[in-house]
């Protein structure tokens, strides 16, 4: 069997629905009986609020992996999925400072090496990363072989286009084996004049092999689906929104051939 696809949720910015994104899609792709693994490597660790994980699970992960407490099995989990496991960030997650993390991130190539052996035992593995393009950012790009850059769909995208441009062109740049599986609008709201134009500009100025032309539309079931910790894709499946995401791991499936 040829190895899975290891995807990257990126983005410059906090707040544009990376940790909704790779949560729903991973979902997602274990729905669709893919052998799934979500990994946490930002430090804030929200991954394990929404991702189905049974009642009174472990909260250590990747960052307990990479300081030597914990053995790899100890860090793979089950979730209400059967084909979705998760690894957590861990005990870092509860920490106020994720100095000694950040260093050992850029210490070590243990998450290139966990996704590599991950890849040849699953379908796809999906990232979910700390906003901006440091150090533990940088070696999920490492580690994986393709990105997703969600942006959110409002005014300040106008401004901040060039600036994610500029950061998608430095990825690709500086790592040229990463195939870019494209910006994604989210919390799109159709009908909303600014929304709207936000998406015009950027159809015009963003080249469309870099901007995927599905969009993941503004839901409250989102949001609603993980405080009550699921993916919405599980919970509210007939959700605009849900379904966007399903849509989105039916595209990227048949890109990478599952
Ligand atoms: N399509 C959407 N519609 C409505 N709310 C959303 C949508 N996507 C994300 N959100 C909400 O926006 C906030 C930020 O999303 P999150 O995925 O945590 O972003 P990031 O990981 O980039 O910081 C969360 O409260 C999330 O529930
Ligand atoms: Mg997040």
């Amino acid at each position: 069997m040829t190895p899975g696809a290891s995807i990257a949720v990126v983005s410059q910015k906090g707040g544009v629905g990376k940790t909704t994104t790779a949560v729903n899609v991973a979902a997602a792709f274990a729905r669709r009986g893919l052998k799934t693994l979500l990994i946490d490597v930002d430090p804030q660790g929200s991954v394990r609020y929404g991702a189905g994980l049974r009642p009174g699970h472990p909260i250590h992960g990747f960052a307990d992996y990479l300081a030597g407490t914990r053995a790899l099995r100890e860090i793979l989990l089950p979730t209400a999925l059967p084909w979705l496991r998760v690894v957590l960030a861990g005990s870092v997650s509860e920490a106020l400072d994720h100095s000694d993390y950040l260093v050992r991130f850029g210490e070590t190539d243990l998450l290139a090496r966990l996704v590599a052996e991950a890849s040849d035992r699953c379908d796809v593995v999906v990232l979910d990363t700390p906003p901006g393009l440091g150090p533990v950012t940088r070696a999920a790009l490492q580690a994986a072989d393709r990105v997703l850059v969600p942006l959110q769909a409002e005014p300040l995208a106008l401004q901040t286009t060039p600036q994610i441009l500029r950061g998608v062109q430095d990825i690709v740049a500086t790592h040229p084996r990463l195939v870019f599986d494209g910006i994604l609008l989210t919390m799109f709201e159709a009908g909303n004049p600014a929304c709207e134009t936000t998406a015009t500009y950027l159809r015009q100025k963003v080249p469309a092999h870099l901007l995927l032309d599905l969009v993941i539309p503004r839901s409250p079931a989102l949001a609603e689906a993980f405080a009550a910790g699921q993916p919405a894709v599980v919970r509210a499946p007939a959700d605009p929104a849900a379904q966007a995401y399903v849509n989105l791991a039916m595209r990227l499936a048949a890109r990478f051939g599952r």
